[in-house]
């Protein structure tokens, strides 16, 4: 039975699903972890990194919520091969970790730091060696800020500068990477780094300022592929993107409306500009500044695999004087994370679903999926039920997903360690480890890094 294989741990689901003979996932099922440098490597200011918008950023009082900042997190410049063993604990075969650009080209364009490659050079060789995938993205939200000085993504520039950096990224690792991802959650950085200011770069530009970050981060996403490909044959190319259903909190014109506007900016005009070359309906009045002859081709050049991050849909309201007039919501769920996140793994294969109807079923990678608990480790070892039952729940609707056909290649949890969750420091844990940031980064894993460990031997989900 369940409780059987379980161990006896409670933890049976919170929602009745249909025949739970927990099946296995196929055997060429890719499982993994992801991380982003900013979140785990700390050593912001050695060997030569020059500081990324986030560093800047931390400085500036009131911006993080415990007063965290990035400069040490997981210590995981450090802690490399620690974290490595630990990958190879969970029997893990792919991971997606980001390069922190400040590090390897510290002016962003132009010279490049050796030691930072070195870095990098290690990580990729110990992987391989012990039997895990590298996967990197190039773009995980660290700007070096000397291109922020630039203009930033709000700068046309941006294009030339992602795509001089991922040709030297490929001249460097491309002879042992063959899969690379440009950007993540292209729409988050615009939205809360360019629109509300409170991610970094902190800039509070409304509309316009989403959409233009927004816009020439897909631009130079197109370039960045066509000169990975230029560069290297036969590798595997992607983009991460954020993905979540938008639902109405009620019924009412207004909210449906803004539904469809959230979902336009979030969600939209990334996928049809990478998709189809098009953009959503309701943005075209005010992207339309934006927007250059011939800039959609660019946008539409093609990816082999589609890096989706989800945690939850988005509830939305019409709330006049926010971001295109859209508040948030009140969500129709029964359980939230530490993080106030509702719990909803439905929406998962709704947007999986999504992908197959309307964009062609893309190969899909997800890239991201886990919780945020206040875990304690002071009691003995954390036993995370909750996040168990989440992860649990999530990989139980993604197999519904692949029952009904979605083209769904992998898993990866976020995330290996407890980390620097930007604007929320330090407070909010994810990780299947539990990090100790008192004490040396002394890493502890969770019960949910045992459990994972479990999925990805069998295959099931349990
Ligand atoms: C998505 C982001 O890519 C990642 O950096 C972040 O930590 C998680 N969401 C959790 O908020």
């Amino acid at each position: 039975s369940r409780r059987a294989i379980l161990g006896g741990a409670a933890l049976l689901p919170l929602l009745p699903r249909r025949g739970f003979a927990a099946a296995r996932f196929p055997e060429d099922f890719t499982w993994g972890v992801s991380t982003s440098a900013a979140q785990i490597e700390g050593a912001a200011e050695i060997d030569g990194k020059a500081p990324s918008i986030w560093d800047v950023f931390a400085q500036q009082p009131g911006r993080i919520a415990d007063g965290g900042t990035p400069e040490i997190a997981c210590d995981h410049y450090h802690l490399l091969e620690e974290d490595i063993a630990l990958m190879q604990g969970l029997g893990i075969g792919a991971y997606r970790f980001s390069i922190a650009w400040p590090r390897v080209v510290p002016d962003g364009i132009g010279r490049q730091n050796e030691q930072g490659w070195a870095f990098y050079d290690r990580l990729v060789d110990r992987l391989l060696a012990a039997g895990i995938k590298p996967m990197p993205c190039l773009y995980h939200w660290d700007l070096p800020q000397a291109l922020q000085e630039r203009g930033g993504w709000l700068s046309r520039d941006s294009i030339a500068w992602l795509s001089e950096y991922a040709r030297a990224a490929c001249k460097r690792l491309g002879d042992r990477v063959d899969t690379w991802f440009i950007l993540n959650e292209a729409s988050v950085h615009a939205i809360f780094g360019h629109g509300t200011g409170e991610h970094a770069p902190g800039i509070a530009g409304g509309n316009d300022g989403v959409l233009q970050a927004l816009h020439h981060q897909n631009l130079a996403q197109g370039a960045a592929l066509r000169a990975l490909r230029q560069e290297r044959s036969g590798l595997t190319l992607g983009t991460v993107l954020s993905l979540q259903p938008v639902v109405p909190e009620t019924e009412s014109r207004v909210d449906h409306d803004a539904a469809i506007r959230w979902d336009a900016v979030w969600n939209r005009l990334a996928l049809d500009g990478l998709m189809r070359g098009t953009v959503p309906e309701v943005l075209v009045p005010t992207l339309g500044k934006v927007v250059q002859p011939d800039d959609l081709d660019l946008v539409k050049t093609p990816v082999d695999l589609i890096g989706m991050n989800y945690y939850s849909r988005c509830t939305v309201r019409h709330e006049p004087g926010r971001l295109l007039d859209v508040g948030w919501g009140r969500p129709h769920a029964d359980r939230f994370t530490a993080y106030g996140w509702p719990v909803e793994p439905q929406g998962l294969k709704e947007m999986l679903l999504q992908l197959k109807t309307l964009y062609g079923n893309p190969p899909v990678l997800i890239t991201e999926n886990g919780a945020a608990y206040a875990d304690d480790p002071r009691g003995g070892p954390v036993q995370d039920d909750e996040r168990i039952t989440f992860l649990r729940d999530h990989l139980l609707a993604l197999q519904e997903a692949l029952e009904e056909g979605c083209n769904v290649k992998g898993y990866m949890a976020w995330s290996l360690l407890d980390n620097f969750e930007w604007q929320m420091g330090y407070k909010m844990r994810f990780g299947l480890v539990f990090v100790d940031f008192d004490n040396d980064r002394k890493r502890i894993p969770k019960a949910s890094y045992d459990w994972f460990r479990r999925v990805v031997g069998t295959g099931i989900p349990a």
